[in-house]
């Protein structure tokens, strides 16, 4: 137990003689002491100072026990409260500890039986106080902004990353498209020491394979035709801070060659460039592609590849840890709902359900954006079923929209081959076009002649 002096106590009794023999008693075991006489006089004193402990007689003039108590609950709802009472009012007191007292104390009072309850009020206090003092720790340690998930696959991940932002090591981020790598890779730079330096991220990717190594180390001028000057790489842009390698699995030959010297030597070389330059970087890389696959292929170095695997974090498919989607789709719903302006009750049970069962191939990317959808298209004050895309719904809308003829018009047959081409490209509008051959133009009209919201397809890739 912590020392007693630490710990304040507010002894309220209209009889001076009990606050004394209290006052004196709990004084010696070294508690901070107070009285008053009354609860209202009580109640001024807490304003001005927060107690861990009351002690209070239950009949009183001007304001008894009972309603001490409540206001004590609401104003400092962390203070413990002790009834004294009366053999003649035991049913008041059993009354205070379902309103909240610790416990009650008979009188006559034995000063002894007193201390033995303030003790154990105050132990229980004190765990209280140790374990929001742990939460606040772990909270602190794992808090990641915007990384949202309760999954045991989601906490062990943080608690990894965790590790990881307190050293320099290269760490290797994998998962499927739109599982949140680049979102953990910011996470990593920001809570990491090198937090207030650069975070320099790359597509590499995006880079053509032949532009790749002046783009990453940067050439001296005349390296080739067309170098006109210096050119500083991503690499030296990066230097004291984190380099984000996004898509490693798309680096050229070449450009494998200098990471893999980077991360054993610490040093890089310009393109034309016979002088090494030494920097501090430190690189994490991320992919949705099988690296093991590619190294089997001879597509990806070996070797490189066990550098970058010092510290493998492997981000889970949405679906294995669909515990998850509830607290997603509530979180992109409000960022939503404010980003646009709208208010929103919660998602029907109905809708929720939906978005439990599916498989979501585009992960969280592809949640965030069936969630913006119903946003958007929601008339209701809450997204229901209809809200989401069909494909979600399950619903074969080509079957239902067919129209049991003898003979099928052309526009007919039209009509039909384009809902079944939708549905088999999942909504999504840039493939259902490229499938069918015409432009989105051309489908919007389609859609709303046959008195389909166009509004419905999806926008995102995939
Ligand atoms: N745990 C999460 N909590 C909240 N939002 C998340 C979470 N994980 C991912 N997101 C969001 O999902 C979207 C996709 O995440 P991100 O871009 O990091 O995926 P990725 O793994 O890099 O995908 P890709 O391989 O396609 O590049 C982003 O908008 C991101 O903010
Ligand atoms: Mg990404």
């Amino acid at each position: 137990m912590q020392g007693n002096a630490e710990y304040s106590i507010l002894i309220v009794d209209d009889e001076e003689m009990v606050r004394e023999v209290l006052t004196r008693r709990l004084s010696q075991e070294g508690f901070d002491c107070c009285q008053a006489p009354n609860g209202q006089e009580a109640l001024e004193v807490i304003r001005a100072r927060p107690f861990d402990l009351v002690i209070t007689d239950l009949k009183m003039p001007v304001m008894g026990g009972a309603e001490l108590l409540e206001k004590i609950k609401v104003l400092c709802p962390d203070t413990e409260v002790i009834i004294m009472t009366a053999y003649g009012t035991i049913e008041s007191a059993v009354e205070s500890i379902k309103r909240g007292a610790y416990y009650y104390i008979t009188k006559p009072l034995s000063t002894g039986n007193v201390l033995f309850h303030v003790e154990k009020a105050l132990e229980r206090k004190q765990l209280t106080r140790k374990v929001e003092q742990l939460e606040k720790e772990v909270q602190g340690r794992y808090k990641f902004e915007g990384i949202i998930g309760n999954s045991n696959e989601i906490v062990e991940m943080l608690r990894l990353v965790s590790h990881v932002c307190r050293t320099d090591s290269t760490v290797l981020i994998q998962g499927e498209s739109g599982t949140g790598k680049e979102l953990v890779a910011k996470a990593i730079h920001y809570n990491s020491r090198r937090s207030d330096r650069a975070y320099v991220t790359v597509n590499c990717g995006a880079i053509p394979e032949n532009l790749q190594e002046t783009e990453l180390f940067g050439h001296v001028k005349g390296a080739f035709t067309g170098a006109l000057a210096d050119k500083r790489g991503l690499f030296q842009e990066a230097n004291f801070g984190t380099l984000f390698l996004d898509e490693i699995g798309d680096t050229s030959p070449a450009t494998q060659v200098k990471l893999l010297r980077f991360l054993q030597e610490g040093e890089i070389r310009r393109v034309g460039d016979l002088k090494p330059v030494q920097l501090n970087v430190r690189v994490l890389a991320a992919t949705n592609r099988n690296l093991e696959v590619l190294v089997q292929d001879g597509k990806f170095r070996e070797d490189l590849f066990y550098r970058l695997h010092v510290i493998p974090i492997h981000l889970p498919p949405l679906r294995s840890r669909r515990e998850d989607i509830p607290l997603l789709a509530r979180h992109f719903q409000d960022r939503f709902c404010s980003r646009l302006g709208r208010q929103l009750q919660p998602m029907s049970g109905e809708a929720l359900s939906l978005l439990l069962r599916y498989e979501w191939p585009g992960n969280i990317r592809e949640l965030e954006n069936v969630i913006e959808r119903a946003v958007i298209l929601t008339t209701r004050d809450s997204i229901s079923a209809e809200d989401l895309p069909y494909h979600i719904q399950g619903k074969k809308i080509s079957s239902f929209l067919k129209q049991p003829t003898r003979e099928t018009t052309l526009g007919e047959m039209e009509k039909n081959y384009i809902l079944e081409v939708l549905e088999r490209k999942n909504w999504n509008q840039k493939s259902a076009c490229k499938a069918l051959g015409i432009s989105k133009t051309t489908l919007w009209r389609r859609l709303k002649e046959y008195g389909i919201d166009p509004k419905l397809l999806l926008q995102s890739q995939s």
